[in-house]
């Protein structure tokens, strides 16, 4: 009752600023700017295309408007590119700025004051990414595998107990509980959050599905409309206040024997600790752990792709009890499973705020625009992804180890490129690969559809994915 309240109400906001910012709007006499959409367009409608089905609605628009095109969302122009040759320009030009774009979201997530992200953004930025560099990634094979394999392990006793058959599970549910606590214990210190307590872990859980489901709308809403989102975020960030007091003085003077946390309080002030704390959180397991899921759905439909994988990781991982870079080298088509996952599950757009007039294709965006672009239908592109809905890992056979195509941009790019990308990729190769190895699995309703509500982040599945899980052979 109450959240049909809430979302009414936050209807009748989105139409009054709809109205207040959009009656006045003429398109007509400035030429040169892109084609403007001026439909009604309520960024969280209770009807109507864009609010239904925001993923599908931008490339509607852009097969409908052309490569560049703008909408106005709740009083916000939002401008997007949409051929691939612009992408470059969008990532490296001086014209537009990652951290105008993303400040005022940042605030109402986590209540970072506008001066305090402009004063140390760029230095948490760079910290974390000097932290999970490709060089600094090998003792995270070691530790990361042995925490994925103590807690697949587990599930593994549970089916033995069960008379060694056959074991139901919902696969979403599962790869989140064991992934959840083996990233926290990897990134913020072994027991540091609540990982190893089986209720407390179930109520920070609860909490922090409550704050990623609603992310997307608590970065632009007011917080009044989004009850039960805020109650999550105080409890996160009272988990942190209390984490991040006692971090502070247990941080050990090696620098290399930091934690991720340990290393980023090391820079923080004090006050602002639990608020960056909570947002590195959120990055950390937002995008890896759903895509993860998506990875072993995909492999376990495909029998030809299930087939390769499991002769690769089953010769692989039985001759080597260990698991460091080389062993992950022996066993590139998982990793080729993986950064196919990853093209087919990108991020639904991401963004650039225009501060300085932005030229492309003959058309001036004007200052104060969002510039957007969508990894998820760029991958979708047959041009550079033939037969582009098709779960291909051979696509990737010729890829270079550690760089990517120009044409794949899950991660974004330029000055403030996500900074975790090769974490995230180590972390997936080992923990698909450990669980192919332990486990047959067999999905009762196939592959979930993708939820086409959220456009920051990665793809949610819609419906349960039941299956039935037993031991390798
Ligand atoms: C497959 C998984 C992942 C995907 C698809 C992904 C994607 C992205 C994207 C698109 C951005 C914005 C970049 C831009 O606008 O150019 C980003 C930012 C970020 N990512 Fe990731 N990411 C993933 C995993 C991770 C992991 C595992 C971590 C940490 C361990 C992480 C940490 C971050 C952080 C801290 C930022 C913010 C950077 C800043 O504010 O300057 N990401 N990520
Ligand atoms: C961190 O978040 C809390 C709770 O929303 C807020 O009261 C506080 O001002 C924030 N801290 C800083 C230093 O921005
Ligand atoms: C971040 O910015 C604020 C300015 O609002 C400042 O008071 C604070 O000390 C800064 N530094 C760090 C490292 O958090």
């Amino acid at each position: 009752m109450l959240s049909w309240l809430i979302v009414i109400g936050t209807c009748l906001l989105i139409v009054l600023i709809f109205f207040i910012f959009n009656i006045f709007d003429t398109a007509s006499n400035r030429k040169k700017l892109p084609p403007f959409y001026s439909g009604w367009i309520p960024w969280l409608g209770c009807a109507l295309e864009f609010g239904k089905n925001p993923l599908r609605f931008i490339n509607l628009m852009g097969h409908k408007l052309g490569p560049v095109y703008t909408l106005k969302v709740a009083g916000e122009r939002m401008t997007f590119l949409t051929d691939a040759k612009d992408f470059h320009n969008f990532f490296q030009s001086t014209d537009v700025d990652f951290q105008k774009a993303v400040q005022s979201s940042v605030q109402k997530i986590a209540s970072v004051t506008e001066e305090a992200f402009f004063k140390n953004h760029t230095k948490i930025h760079d910290t974390v990414k000097g932290r999970l560099s490709f060089h600094k990634l090998p003792p995270f094979c070691e530790t990361l595998h042995s925490k994925f394999k103590e807690h697949l392990v587990g599930i593994k006793n549970q089916i033995t107990i069960k008379n060694g058959c056959e074991f139901e599970a919902e696969l979403n549910d599962l790869v989140r509980s064991t992934m959840y606590k083996s990233i926290m214990d990897n990134l913020f210190g072994d027991g540091v959050l609540p990982t190893h307590d089986e209720a407390a872990f179930k109520e920070f859980e609860k909490n922090f599905l409550i704050f990623d489901e609603q992310f997307e709308y608590a970065a632009r809403l007011p917080k009044i409309f989004l009850r039960e989102w805020t109650k999550s975020k105080n409890w996160l960030l009272q988990m942190f206040t209390r984490v991040t007091k006692q971090c502070m003085q247990t941080i050990p003077a090696d620098v290399e024997s930091r934690s991720l946390l340990q290393t980023l309080i090391a820079v923080i002030d004090d006050d602002f600790s639990p608020n960056w704390s909570m947002m590195m959180l959120w990055a950390s397991l937002a995008n890896a752990i759903p895509i993860t899921f998506w990875t072993l759905c995909m492999i376990y439909q495909h029998q030809r792709v299930l087939e390769k994988v499991q002769s690769e990781v089953r010769q692989v991982l039985k001759e080597n009890e260990k698991c460091d870079e080389s062993t992950l080298a022996l066993m590139p088509y998982t990793r080729q499973c993986i950064l196919e996952a990853i093209r087919l599950r990108s991020p639904g757009i991401f963004t650039r705020r225009v501060i300085k007039e932005f030229r492309v294709k003959g058309y001036n965006i004007p200052v104060g625009d969002l510039l957007m672009v969508s990894p998820f239908w760029a991958h979708r592109n047959s041009q550079q992804f033939p037969d582009p809905e098709e779960f291909k890992p051979e696509r990737w056979e010729n890829i270079e180890k550690n760089s990517f195509p120009e044409s794949f941009i899950a991660f974004g790019g330029g000055r403030y490129q996500c900074p975790g990308r090769w974490f995230a990729l180590l972390e997936m190769h080992i923990y698909v690969s450990l669980f192919v190895s332990l486990f047959d699995c067999k999905l009762l309703n196939g592959v979930p559809d993708l939820c086409e509500l959220h456009l920051v982040g990665t793809q949610q599945p819609v419906q349960k994915c039941p299956v039935v899980l037993s031991l390798a052979k």
